[in-house]
C-alpha cells in the first residue's frame, strides 16, 4: 500500500488553483442563483398595494366650524367652510393644474399661488385660469361631528345646517 502512496504524483500547484476556481465559481454561481430565487419569493410575500389614507374622515367638530368660517385640512387638501346657508367641504387643490390653494387673508374666497386663480368661498371661478369650480365633497354631521368622503362629489348647494 504504501508503495502506491508513494507512486502517486503530487497534486501541482497549477490543478489546486484550477480547482480551487471551479469550486469558487461554482459556490458563487448557486449563491446568486439561490439569492435572487429567494428575493423573487420574497417579493411575493408583500401585498402589491397603495396603502392611503381612508377617504372617510373624521374632519372637524361642530365647534370649530362654528368658530371659524374656513378649515383648511392641509393635509387633507380639503376644507370646511361655512357661509350663510350652512356647511359644506371643498377641495383646496386648484383645478388649473393641481396646486394648494389657501384662503384669502379675509376669508372671503381662496386664491391659487400658483398663476393666480381666484375662488369665491363656495369654490366658483372668479378669475381663471382655473377652468373649473372647486370640487364639493360629501359632508355629514355625526353628533358633534363633521365626517368628510373625498370618494363621493356632493352637489355644490348642498349645507349641512349647523
Ligand atoms: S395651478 Fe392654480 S392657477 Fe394654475
Amino acid at each position: 500500500m504504501k508503495l502506491l502512496d508513494d507512486l502517486s504524483l503530487p497534486e501541482s500547484p497549477q490543478s489546486t488553483t484550477r480547482r480551487r476556481f471551479l469550486s469558487t465559481t461554482t459556490l458563487g454561481a448557486l449563491g446568486v442563483t439561490l439569492a435572487g430565487t429567494l428575493a423573487i419569493c420574497g417579493r411575493f410575500l408583500w401585498p402589491s398595494v397603495l396603502f392611503e389614507a381612508p377617504s372617510r374622515f373624521l374632519a372637524a367638530r361642530i365647534g370649530d366650524v362654528l368658530r371659524r368660517p374656513i378649515l383648511f385640512l392641509r393635509k387633507r387638501r380639503v376644507y370646511v367652510v361655512r357661509d350663510e346657508r350652512g356647511v359644506f367641504s371643498e377641495s383646496a387643490v386648484c383645478t388649473h393644474l393641481g396646486c394648494l390653494t389657501r384662503p384669502n387673508p379675509g376669508n372671503d374666497g381662496f386664491f391659487c399661488p400658483c398663476h393666480g386663480s381666484r375662488f369665491a368661498l363656495d369654490g366658483t371661478v372668479i378669475k381663471g385660469p382655473a377652468p373649473d369650480p372647486l370640487a364639493h365633497f360629501k359632508t355629514e354631521q355625526r353628533d358633534e361631528h363633521l365626517w368628510v368622503d373625498v370618494s363621493v362629489e356632493e352637489d355644490r348647494d348642498v349645507r349641512i345646517k349647523v
